[in-house]
């Protein structure tokens, strides 16, 4: 079965987030499972993409109203990530090199998606399922059905994953010269609350639609920043399949980004030297438990409630634990970070910026990982902490809730708390210097989180379930 997956993200050409890390997963898992899966997405000016020799294997023009774009699709020559990897290439529109943010996004990523549906529809390339990821390709299931351009891709079947239900990629009316001749009978299946919304489209016209976690499934009824009611209404077309962790990058045992590779049958050793580099690199003392936050600096993840919460901590236990932050955004959040290290110089430290590198030493180093999220799809942070034996604090929601036992409850290791609030995060940190003062107990839950199984096997082949219940015609 020939599967393409359209994604704005793949690790490790272009990552933003946890959608690069599955998209650059995914397809290696499911082509380990039996199937062609390639990834088709934009070309951007980065490094793997300077550093790789590709092949230009189809050339044209598309039009995005009534600019005539040249466009190329680039593969990657040696498959060495586990697929085929394409890029389109559109000089001077998709050649840049930040993947989101630009004022023309818009255009990008429809010009992207027009590129990759010429190219399929004018040459043999004809894959069994198409699968995209996010808004940013989501127009593609309406306008293999409903443009007559491209009439010859109609029975191909499409699933559609949502990662992030809160980023829609809606725009105007005023943009619909954008798209290619459709059937103007069908304009209803683009529109949400007056404008295009490629998300909605996307769940009202693909076959069928996943989320990376059950419990988002169910959110995204309550929680999805208008479109609700859709999905309320499309429910019974939705799949909750939980994100696996692709083992091979992140594992302690191999990895060469940390200080000390360690396994789960003696960690403490290798989690001590790392806590030493991290500890050492930050000007923080050895000897307290360290707790950690890794992540993009937004409301959707808590980080506004994060210097608050290390204020209230730190008061309520004076010198008792440190904190460590690695993540980047919000402007104001980043001063306000910056400015409460001045108050807790040695207990108290932020990095401010992407780091790979440093963020799989901070997993390995840390003792306990904070996420306090409001929404969290899936959450690949708390596997892969506690695939290195990093102990979870995680607000229950979406993936957390689906990933994380408390370790108050039967077979539990992590911490869980209900709200993303300031009180709740400061009932965590307490309950986690009690638990660090308890080693014992500690080391064992350390040994059960780092022997669960996050891998990719069995929610590879979840998907691959789906796409043969959709009778794709091979
Ligand atoms: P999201 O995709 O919503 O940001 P996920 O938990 O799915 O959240 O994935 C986040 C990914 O991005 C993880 O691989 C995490 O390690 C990484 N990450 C986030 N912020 C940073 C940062 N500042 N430096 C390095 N890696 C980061
Ligand atoms: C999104 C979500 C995150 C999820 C990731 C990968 O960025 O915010 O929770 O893990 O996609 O699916």
């Amino acid at each position: 079965m020939r599967i393409f997956h359209l994604s704005a993200e793949c690790y490790p050409v272009a990552k933003v987030g946890g959608l690069a890390d599955v998209v650059g997963a995914l397809p290696k898992y499911q082509n380990l499972a039996g199937m062609q899966a390639a990834v088709v997405m934009p070309y951007y000016d980065r490094k793997f993409v300077r550093e790789n020799e590709f092949e230009t294997v189809f050339s044209a023009a598309t039009l995005l109203g009534t600019r005539r774009l040249y466009f190329e699709i680039l593969k990657e020559k040696t498959d060495k990530l586990g697929f085929e990897l394409y890029l389109v290439k559109i000089p001077g529109l998709i050649d840049r090199e930040e993947v989101y943010s630009y004022p023309d996004e818009r255009e990008q990523f429809i010009a992207y998606q027009l590129a990759f549906l010429d190219w399929i529809s004018y040459s043999q390339q004809t894959p069994d399922i198409i699968h995209c990821h996010d808004h940013h390709s989501g127009l593609v299931p309406f306008l293999m059905q409903y443009s007559k351009l491209y009439t010859r891709l109609a029975r191909i079947p499409t699933v559609f994953t949502i990662h992030n239900g809160q980023y829609h990629g809606a725009f105007g009316w005023d943009k619909l010269s954008y798209l290619p001749e459709i059937d103007l009978s069908k304009t209803g299946l683009l529109d949400w609350a007056g404008g295009i919304n490629p998300l909605a489209a996307a769940v009202k016209c693909c076959w069928k639609y996943t989320t990376v976690s059950p419990s988002y499934l169910e959110e995204l009824t309550t929680n999805s920043n208008g479109l609700e009611y859709l999905f309320y209404l499309e429910h019974a077309k939705g799949y909750g399949i939980i994100n696996g962790i692709d083992t091979e990058v992140w594992d302690p045992k191999t990895d060469p980004m940390i200080a000390e590779n360690f396994s789960v049958k003696l960690p403490a050793k290798g989690k001590e030297a790392n806590k030493v580099a991290l500890c050492a690199r930050f000007g923080l003392s050895l000897d307290k438990p360290l707790v950690a936050f890794i992540g993009r600096l937004v409301i959707e993840k808590g980080a506004d409630l994060l210097a608050a919460a290390m204020e209230e901590s730190f008061n309520e236990h004076p010198g008792q634990f440190n904190f460590l932050l690695l993540g980047a955004g919000d402007k104001d959040l980043e001063q306000e970070l910056l400015q409460l290290r001045d108050f807790y110089p040695d207990q108290f430290n932020v990095f401010i910026g992407y780091d790979e590198a440093l963020a799989h030493l901070v997993y390995a180093g840390a003792d306990f990982l904070l996420m306090p999220s409001r929404v969290e799809p899936c959450g690949l942070n708390q596997m892969y902490s506690m695939r290195y034996g990093t102990l979870p604090m995680v607000r229950s929601t979406g993936g957390l809730k689906d990933t994380v036992v408390d370790f108050g409850d039967e077979g539990g290791y992590g911490i869980r708390y209900d709200n993303a609030s300031v009180e709740d995060i400061c009932g965590a940190v307490s309950r986690a210097i009690v638990l660090y003062d308890n080693n014992k107990h500690l080391q064992t839950l350390r040994k059960i989180m780092m022997a669960l199984d996050f891998s990719w096997d069995r929610s590879a082949k979840e998907y691959i379930n789906l796409y043969e219940s959709l009778n794709p015609v091979i």
